[in-house]
């Protein structure tokens, strides 16, 4: 979603701003600008429509030469894609840019009803509340700490003025901001990976935090201007991590790197040797372990697939245990009540998630407590939780979710494994499930090498198809969902996930010879009721693409891809991968944006 940017210190202020300007263009975006204070304190503004090379020919027309500039990469919230709607925004001496949203810019904008608005967004609107407050005499910290208090919603902000060139003010409410600390120079971005290369210490700002950041300095404050101690954390990960590495597509890197990922996620949590798993940072006691009763997952798109994934492995792992999986932007607004013994799981690759953050906050009302199965380090969600561990997926810069999913589920297993131990669960299932895990990262890349021609080619046959179900039962039913989910948000193809068993109630209506049908086909006791479903599809003239570890079944479809490994209760993982590779295959046959498919966004803050 929007990312911010700023910058104070030696070097030429644009070239910064655009440089993090790219770095955070796989949040998804639709319009980008700059905006600079020269050195004789005249600010200078760029901005359009489309993607950061667009900006950057807006720049090259006129270029900025100060030290000190915010920038802004906006995902269309209040008012359409416009130049004019596009960040940053001025009023008076204010210059802003904004993430999130205000909530009552309509009572505040009937407030200030002297202004001549130029653009339909909210952030104008708080522009002009600063302005109003920062008077003569009033410094810009204080006329936006005042503002804010005014303010209803959520927002990160970066503010300067030509008044005070020797700082930007930022401030944070539900949007995450990060301030790089580097030497004799300042960065400010919503997303640590936009200040790699530049700094590796940062200050992740809290919500109802305002930073006063100048060259040399940072000086943290609530919004009663009280001083607070603020300490630089070291940010992970590197360039190279946020780079193609040969890859035509990030989307096919994250994809084709899942070996590697999950060696990290499973890295010193699995004994094969001793069939046990562990996952430490959940601070639950021994005690607190042995008495759950009750796990809720939380999560949102394809991290609610990884839940509803890793609930059957829990099921079949833990005899005592209840298992719900919900969405957040549902389960956030219901009247939920969890029982004594319950345990939260909050699923986001990013943690920023506004829905499932609020999920979180809501569920921690209730004295539940929350474990985070979270991938950006340090963000928001990483941080509110009661617990919780990284997955070390490394970042993900397409904006459709691969690498995680399977870090995802992967985490979450290794949970169920370490309290199904401590519950009398099934040892040799603990123990079959831990040796799969460790064969998991060769038998993904094997998966991925053997099959993406295989693939590829399929996808060129399907392509030119509008309509696809994907269809799959038990364990292989979410993934089935997940991979219409990728299909739909890459390809743009109209795709629907089905347990399979939903056939006949309903989408088999939809067969014929347009559409064609995914489905996912384990090698387990539900093959035959599987191998059911394939058949009524093809009585009605359905095209059937088959995803199966079947070696030696008869199985007649259109086409069959099938896995030959010894992984059995992880199979699901594997389709899964097939499915990422076509999603993606599919979406470079159709020309489209792979890594920021259309109106998408990467980290959804709002709501
Ligand atoms: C799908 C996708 C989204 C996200 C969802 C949750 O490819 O990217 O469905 O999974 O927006 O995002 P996180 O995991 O960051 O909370």
């Amino acid at each position: 979603m929007c990312g911010i940017v700023g910058y104070i210190g030696k070097k030429t202020a644009q070239d910064v701003l655009l440089t993090s300007l790219k770095r955070l263009e796989y949040r998804g975006y639709d319009s980008a600008g700059i905006a600079t204070l020269d050195d004789d304190n005249q600010p200078q503004l760029a901005r359009a429509v489309g993607k950061i090379s667009e900006l950057e020919q807006v720049v090259q027309q006129a270029p900025h030469a100060g030290h000190l500039g915010i920038g802004h990469t906006r995902w269309a919230t209040h008012g359409g894609v416009t130049t004019v709607n596009a960040h940053p925004h001025h009023v008076g001496d204010i210059w802003l840019v904004h993430n999130g949203i205000i909530e009552n810019y309509k009572d505040l904008k009937a407030e200030l009803s002297d202004v001549d608005f130029a653009s339909d967004t909210d952030t104008e609107v708080l522009a002009a509340l600063i302005n109003r407050e920062y008077t003569a005499g009033v410094k810009l910290q204080d006329a936006l700490a005042k503002a804010l208090k005014r303010v209803r919603g959520t927002y990160g902000v970066a503010v300067f003025s030509p008044r005070e060139p020797e700082h930007i003010v930022v401030a944070r409410l539900g949007s995450p901001l990060v301030i790089g600390v580097g030497q004799g120079e300042t960065i400010i971005a919503s997303d640590a990976s936009a200040l790699l290369g530049y700094t590796r210490e940062a200050i992740y700002l809290n919500d109802g935090e305002l930073a006063v950041c100048s060259r040399d300095n940072v000086d943290v404050f609530n919004l009663n201007l009280q001083h607070l101690n603020a300490h630089a954390e070291t940010i992970q990960g590197d360039l190279a991590q946020i780079q193609k590495g040969g890859y035509d597509h990030f989307l096919l890197k994250e994809i084709m790197e899942q070996a590697n990922t999950l060696q990290n996620t499973l890295s010193g949590r699995i004994d094969p040797q001793a069939g046990t798993m562990r996952l430490g940072g959940t601070n639950l006691s021994p005690q607190e372990l042995k008495t759950l009763r009750h796990i809720v997952i939380v999560g949102c798109g394809t991290a609610y697939y990884a839940g509803l994934l890793a609930s059957y492995y829990m099921e079949q792992l833990i005899p005592d245990i209840t298992v719900e999986v919900v969405i957040a932007s549902e389960y956030r607004y219901r009247s939920f009540h969890l029982p004594a013994h319950s345990v939260a799981l909050i699923v986001s690759q990013s943690g920023e998630t506004a829905d499932t953050l609020a999920c979180l906050r809501e569920i921690k009302k209730r004295g539940t407590k929350t474990l985070g199965i979270v991938n950006v380090v340090g963000s928001t969600i990483a941080r509110e939780v009661d617990g919780g561990t990284y997955v070390h997926a490394g970042p993900e810069i397409s904006v459709a979710s691969t690498k995680a999913f399977t870090a995802q589920v992967v985490a979450m297993l290794m949970f169920a494994g370490m309290v199904a131990e401590s519950h009398g669960g099934n040892k040799a299932l603990i123990s079959e499930l831990t040796q799969e895990l460790a064969m998991l990262p060769a038998e993904i890349d094997n998966t991925l090498k053997t099959h993406q021609q295989t693939i590829e080619q399929l996808a060129k046959k399907y392509a030119k198809f509008d309509d696809a179900l994907y269809l799959g039962r038990d364990t292989a039913y979410p993934v089935a969902l997940e991979g219409a989910l990728k299909l739909k948000e890459v390809s743009y193809l109209h795709a629907e996930g089905y347990a399979s068993g939903e056939l006949k109630h309903g989408p088999i209506a939809l067969v014929d010879e347009t559409f064609f049908e995914v489905f996912d086909i384990l090698d387990n006791w539900l093959f035959e009721k599987s191998i059911g479903g394939l058949h009524e599809v093809r009585a009605r003239g359905g095209k059937t693409i088959v995803f199966t570890n079947a070696t030696d079944k008869d199985i007649e479809a259109d086409d069959i891809v099938r896995l030959n490994t010894p992984i059995k209760h992880l199979a699901p993982l594997l389709l899964n991968n097939l499915q990422q590779l076509f999603a993606y295959y599919v979406a470079v046959q159709r020309g489209n944006d792979v890594d920021q498919p259309r109106n998408l966004a990467k980290s959804v803050t709002v709501e």
